[in-house]
């Protein structure tokens, strides 16, 4: 079905809703039109990201169902539609929000990149290293940007924290640790078919909610040279991972512990904590809670209001998302990677992979990077428990 590409109030983009500066730049010409896919959970929150980023406007929305594109599309006062392929052939839009189940991450930006359409692309960037791949080669094919969504590094606490570690004011990094320690409850599985199964959401978790948490000690530790681990579900009827545990070894010589659940009350939220021989700190989310550095006062304890989603997935804010869109506006004009681009992107998916073949083989070692053949889930069936379908 074509949807009915229409804008609800007929006359959306001559009479805004509320008049605001924001609105005034999206008649101008250099503002980047973008259609969002998805109009769940998230696509509203990319929705309000778009709205508030500088230089960028929400053009149109698309989701195959009708009432969910509408409902968000008549918020922001745009048209909206069923259908993919019509809101690729739009002429207003630049770039799109991908906001579909994991697993179709590529089939939609690859459809977009070929489109001629700039990507942001929520996490994970797909469930697969060969999809991610085939999403970083079709963008480089077809000269667009691609950036992936793990809002938490875009927070001024992260980047703190990345500057230290990189201007080496930690000394030698001894350990680089990750808990995250969240709660879902069944009716957040049972919200939609795709949630925990191993063809769609690619994980429980790790590769839904860790995945975040993964990224950001990858990002300030670098690569992992290699993992053991354990996957098991422990409190849900879920036939993907609901509690992980893991032994990190990174490249820079560095141990680390990595926890990650969803099946514990109360949650916790995203604790990382990094030791070197000179200094230490430690973030709640992108938020620094420890600044230990000889010769450096103590930071205030930050509180940027990413949201909590710990325990309430939709309690997450739309100021990180803004910062990937305003990224990728910046990245679209001065002819550049975004900051999160593929390949950043794709390196927690990687890790999470290690860790799902370590747990298949009994918390064996594994080494990084990995192949293709690697692929494969996290945990095996167990009698009397969830069937695993891979
Ligand atoms: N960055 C974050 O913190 C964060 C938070 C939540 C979700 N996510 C990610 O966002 C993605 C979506 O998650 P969600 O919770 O919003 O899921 P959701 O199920 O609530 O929404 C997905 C939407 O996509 C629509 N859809 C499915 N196939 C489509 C198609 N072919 N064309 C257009 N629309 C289609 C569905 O109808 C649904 O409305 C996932 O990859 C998830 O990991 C990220």
């Amino acid at each position: 079905m074509g949807g009915r590409d229409i804008t609800p109030t007929g006359h959306a983009k001559q009479a805004p809703v509320q008049t605001s500066s924001k609105e005034l730049r999206e008649v101008t010409k250099d503002s980047i039109g973008f259609g969002i896919i998805g109009a769940g959970s998230i696509g509203p929150v990319h929705a309000d990201a778009i709205t508030a980023a500088e230089g960028a406007h929400v053009a149109c929305v698309c989701d195959i169902l009708e009432d969910k594109a509408q409902a968000l599309a008549e918020k922001h006062q745009v048209p909206y539609t069923t259908s993919l392929e019509d809101m690729l052939a739009r002429d207003d839009i630049q770039a799109v929000s991908v906001c579909t189940p994991s697993g179709m991450h590529h089939t939609h930006a690859i459809q977009a990149a070929e489109a001629g359409k700039h990507i942001l692309c929520e996490k994970p960037l797909d469930i697969t290293l060969a999809a991610i791949d085939e999403m970083i080669q079709a963008a480089e094919e077809c000269s667009v940007r691609l950036s992936g969504v793990f809002q938490y590094r875009t927070m001024a606490g992260t980047l703190k924290a990345k500057q230290a570690i990189r201007e080496g004011k930690l000394g030698k990094l001894a350990l680089g640790d990750c808990y995250q320690k969240y709660y879902r409850a069944h009716t957040y599985y049972a919200s939609a078919g795709w949630r925990a199964t191993w063809e769609l959401d690619g994980g429980g978790a790790l590769m839904n909610q860790g995945v975040h948490g993964i990224d950001l000690i990858q990002f300030l530790m670098g690569p992992l040279a290699r993992v053991s681990a354990h996957c098991r579900h422990i409190t849900r009827n879920i036939p993907v991972e609901d509690t992980a545990v893991a032994i990190l070894e990174w490249e820079c010589g560095a141990l680390g512990v990595l926890e990650g659940t969803t099946s514990i009350l109360p949650g916790y939220g995203l604790h990382l904590a990094v030791n070197g021989d000179l200094g230490s700190l430690s973030l709640e989310g992108g938020n620094l809670t420890a600044w230990e550095i000889p010769g450096e006062e103590a930071v205030e304890a930050e509180s940027e209001d990413a949201g909590d989603t710990s325990s309430d997935p939709l309690g997450l804010k739309a100021t990180g998302h803004q910062a990937h869109v305003e990224d990728l506006v910046a990245a679209i004009r001065e002819d550049r990677e975004p900051l999160l681009n593929g390949r950043e992107a794709r390196a927690a998916v990687e890790i999470i992979k290690a860790i799902y073949l370590s747990s298949r083989e009994g918390g064996a070692t594994i080494e990084l990077p990995l192949s293709y053949d690697d692929d494969g889930p996290g945990i095996l069936p167990r009698l009397g428990g969830p069937r695993l379908e891979w």
